[in-house]
């Protein structure tokens, strides 16, 4: 398969890519399952910008980097923050329905979450992801251009050795798996947009398809990644036996919710008085995991019982039905919530054009590290920095097509398969996933210790070794293609934890050292050169100073 451009993920980064892209060459968009499985479909708040009188980019920056705890990369704030209400105005042009205000149908209704001083939060009532997935999806297959192929799993990046330097100088493509076999996908740009990591914990808001693809195939292929260790766990995900990865959006504490423990008491004054429940994530996250652990039960409760049904049905409509269908009216009872793992902060390190440390090889939204979110993402920011780097990417390549378009495409060897043989055993895989999820549940998770730490390295490394055996051994699967993929994130996870020492944002260590004390820093780490002793371990490469 050839084609200009090979997108990896069809989430709002993936595709508002695409749609620019095709105005310059091929698009292929490969995603795992079905074209809406990724977590823009599930996303509820919506997307951050600047957008009524009363705000203005200096309180967005303000709030961006104070939720960020200092190690935001304070240009790229303000980049996004200034680029962001004309990239939200493109989704209006490509026809997303967000809500307009009653007062003023010129204007958008406008949702506030925790750590926002203003309402800025552009939405589809609590189905804001579905809507901007729609439209982008109609508009990307009204496109000649753009292909959108699914069920294909990618396996690796292919790279270019040309240069006989056997080091990754340029990406050329990647290897993907289909219900047949594997295929080669030659293409000028690779664009990673495969979302996030939540796969990787025991519970989570993702969907199943988050199991850190983009971020693990660019560390194998020696891309710079950075911030691992700031894994977001959104505060209220429904606790109940029959729903999964089921959120309750932050935009229902913008509403006026408050969160109780199972005695009935409003807890969050013993630890954020000013902001309450609409202090940042982090915060609110350990003070639910705090109250769990004190009480001893298994959850918290959401409680909006004191607004209006009507109020209620109309603006979370997706958030009401579900409940309901659960036997809770939200009208009537406090909603059981727990924190899950929601957001990957770190991951691809990309510069000002989404472009990562390898040639020709970019990475979008939730894979990349572009320093938006430092220790902490701000809600509904994450939507935002989707749209503006899939447009500045564009942009950047813009400028390089007259040079690029015209050169063959990079061969690359097919896929070996000489040794392999079918895999008889899923167990093995199987209890591997499990394994893993609940080790960096239990001890990688809101709350750290260096102890648990330590534990988690030793074991985790153990079960790289046996998967990247599997991985070598028998056939690949698209079971085994993931928990070699979340494997590997989560050693990356657990390295990054350890090579910070202090609390900082996400990164809570019970045991942790003072303050740094040369101030904030970002570890960025890239592959172990020698592989040779142990597949796939991180070694720290740079540490960037953020003033
Ligand atoms: C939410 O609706 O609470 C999630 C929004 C986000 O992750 O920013």
């Amino acid at each position: 398969m050839k084609c200009d451009f090979l997108v990896v993920g069809s989430g709002i980064a993936g595709l508002s890519f695409a749609i620019r892209a095709a105005s310059l060459g091929t698009v292929i968009i490969i995603t795992k399952k079905q074209e809406i499985d990724c977590a823009t479909n599930l996303a509820q708040g919506g997307i951050a910008a600047v957008l009524s009188e009363d705000d203005d980019f200096k309180l967005h920056i303000e709030d961006t980097l104070k939720s960020g705890d200092g190690l935001c990369d304070k240009e790229v704030v303000k980049m996004v923050v200034e680029e962001g209400p004309s990239r939200v105005k493109d989704l209006v042009d490509i026809g997303v329905g967000f809500i307009r205000s009653s007062d003023n149908k010129d204007n958008l209704s406008l949702g506030k979450e925790g750590g926002h001083s203003r309402r800025r939060v552009a939405h589809a009532y609590d189905l804001t992801g579905k809507e901007i997935e729609r439209a982008l999806l109609e508009k990307a297959k009204s496109i000649d251009n753009i292909q959108i192929i699914e069920n294909r799993k990618c396996i690796d990046l292919l790279m270019d050795k040309s240069d006989n330097k056997n080091t990754a100088s340029k990406c050329v493509g990647a290897y993907v798996l289909d219900e047949y076999g594997i295929e080669t996908y030659l293409a000028k740009y690779t664009i990673l947009c495969t979302g996030g990591v939540g796969k990787v914990y025991l519970y989570t808001s993702n969907p199943d398809i988050a199991s850190g693809d983009g971020v693990a195939m660019a560390f194998r292929a020696g891309a710079k990644i950075a911030n691992m260790e700031f894994i977001q766990f959104h505060p209220t995900c429904l606790y109940h036996h029959d729903a999964k990865n089921f959120l309750i959006s932050e935009a229902v504490r913008g509403e006026g919710a408050y969160l109780i423990n199972s005695k009935g008491e409003r807890f969050m004054a013993k630890y954020e008085p000013e902001m309450m429940e609409l202090a940042t994530r982090d915060k609110v996250a350990r003070a639910i995991d705090q109250e769990m652990k004190e009480t001893g039960a298994d959850c918290v409760f959401l409680d909006i019982s004191h607004k209006d049904k009507a109020f209620l049905s109309k603006r979370f409509p997706n958030i009401y039905g579900k409940c309901q269908e659960l036997g809770i009216d939200i009208s009537e009872k406090p909603i059981p919530v727990v924190p899950a793992a929601h957001y990957l902060c770190g991951g691809v390190l990309t510069d000002l054009h989404g472009k990562s440390s390898i040639d020709r090889l970019f990475a979008l939204g939730e894979t990349a590290c572009t320093g938006l979110h430092g220790g902490n993402r701000l809600a509904s920011n994450s939507l935002l920095e989707a749209v503006v780097y899939a447009e500045r990417a564009f942009a950047y390549i813009e400028k390089q097509w007259p040079a690029v378009s015209n050169q063959p495409f990079i061969p690359a060897d097919d896929w070996k398969t000489d040794k392999a043989i079918d895999l008889d055993e899923e167990i093995l895989i199987n209890h591997n996933w499990d394994q893993l999820r609940r080790i960096m549940w239990n001890y990688v998770g809101i709350v750290r210790s260096s102890r648990r730490l330590g534990l988690a390295a030793q074991r985790v490394s153990d079960m790289v070794k046996e998967i990247e055996q599997h991985y070598n051994d028998f056939h690949v699967t698209a079971n085994l293609i993931e928990l070699r993929n979340i494997a590997i994130v989560a050693q990356l996870i657990i390295q990054a934890a350890q090579l910070r020492k202090s609390s900082r944002g996400l990164h809570y260590v019970k045991d942790s050292v003072s303050e740094e004390s040369n101030g904030l820093y970002w570890n960025i780490v890239t592959r172990v050169k020698d592989e040779s002793e142990y597949p796939w371990q991180s070694e720290l490469c740079e540490q960037k100073i953020i003033d």
